[in-house]
């Protein structure tokens, strides 16, 4: 059968259109395509981002942590005298004796400890130190400050007519676990009673 001009025409171009539907249907799809692509590609940098900050937010409260802990035991300081109660002639002995602070006045941080005379350090730092010593008699009274084993500084009285009195401090860097406690030397003695004459304190100034 012959078809007509018009039925051929009407048919190329139901050709073209079907053609043309199906360039738009898979331009579409290839635009879809792309734009999952995309968007996987930002969920990956979404996911990136996400582990980085978890990475720093832990670095960050872990730090944290430690700056807390660091500033409780920051809070150290002491002072002690020799006599809990009554009054007391101490020495002479043959060797020189670390002098045991009976009274405590403060102890913030418990680095003294009243059951041998020691401070021990709880962190690094720069701490300062004083003591003060008083003789009754006319007898030689000397303390010394150590540092571990190593003497830092000492107060002296040779001879006193009635009573003396001496007082040295000194500033310290310290390391974690270094002890500073204070030593009387052999043949001299201390005195102490209510008034506390004799005592020693300290206290850390900042951690280093
Ligand atoms: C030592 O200190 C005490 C208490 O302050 C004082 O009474 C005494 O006179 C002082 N001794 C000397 C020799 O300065």
């Amino acid at each position: 059968m012959k078809m007509l001009v018009a039925q051929k025409m009407l048919l190329l171009l139901c050709v073209g259109v079907s053609l043309a539907q199906d360039l738009i249907i898979t331009e579409r799809l290839i635009d879809i395509e792309l734009r999952l692509k995309a968007t996987e590609e930002t969920l990956e940098e979404l996911k990136r981002e996400n582990e980085a900050l978890r990475t720093s937010t832990k670095a960050a409260s872990d730090k944290l942590e430690s700056i807390q802990a660091e500033n409780k035991v920051k809070k150290v300081a002491f002072s002690v005298g020799l006599l809990a109660s009554g009054s007391q002639q101490i020495g002479p002995f043959d060797t020189r004796k670390t002098l045991v602070y009976q009274k405590i006045f403060t102890n913030t941080g418990n680095a003294y400890d009243s059951n041998t005379g020691i401070f021990t350090a709880p962190v690094n730092g720069v701490y300062f130190f004083r003591f003060y010593a008083h003789a009754q008699t006319s007898d030689q009274m000397a303390v010394s400050l150590h540092k571990n084993n190593q003497l830092q500084c000492s107060v002296y009285s040779m001879k006193p007519q009635n009573n003396a009195n001496g007082s040295n401090g000194v500033v310290l860097s310290l390391q974690k676990g270094d002890e500073v406690y204070t030593q009387m030397w052999e043949n001299s003695w201390v005195y102490d009673d209510g008034n506390s004459y004799t005592s020693f304190s300290g206290f850390l100034l900042f951690p280093m």
